[in-house]
């Protein structure tokens, strides 16, 4: 397998309802995840680039939570409607959305 230039991972946490921490899940993560999955379809970005559903990130208040390797770029409050930004201007582009980047006191 060749090794992808960007990996994109999108946290799809879930957690009881109620729970003190919330969770990306809670707040539309699979209808962002599915969105990236939907634009790498369309535009055959597989292979180039990856895409990796997964658990807590960490920036659970800033959620949803999208990071982006290499780099560990974290983005927060993602929805569907920001993908082709990121797509567009991180993952083709080589440059961060900042617009969409959580702040240095969250993730440094
Ligand atoms: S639940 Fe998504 S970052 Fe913690």
């Amino acid at each position: 397998m060749a090794k992808p230039e960007r990996h994109v991972f999108v946290c799809v946490q879930n957690r009881p309802l109620g729970h003190p921490k919330g969770s990306c899940t809670e707040k539309a993560a699979p209808d962002l995840l599915n969105a990236f999955a939907k634009e790498f379809e369309a535009r055959q970005l597989r292979g180039r680039f990856a895409l990796t559903s997964t658990g807590c990130l960490g920036t659970c208040d800033a959620g949803p939570s999208v990071l982006i390797y290499p780099g560990g770029v974290m983005y927060g409050e993602v929805k569907p409607e920001d993908v082709h930004a990121i797509i567009e201007e991180h993952l083709l582009g080589g440059i961060p959305v900042e617009r969409l980047m959580v702040s240095a006191e969250v993730w440094s």
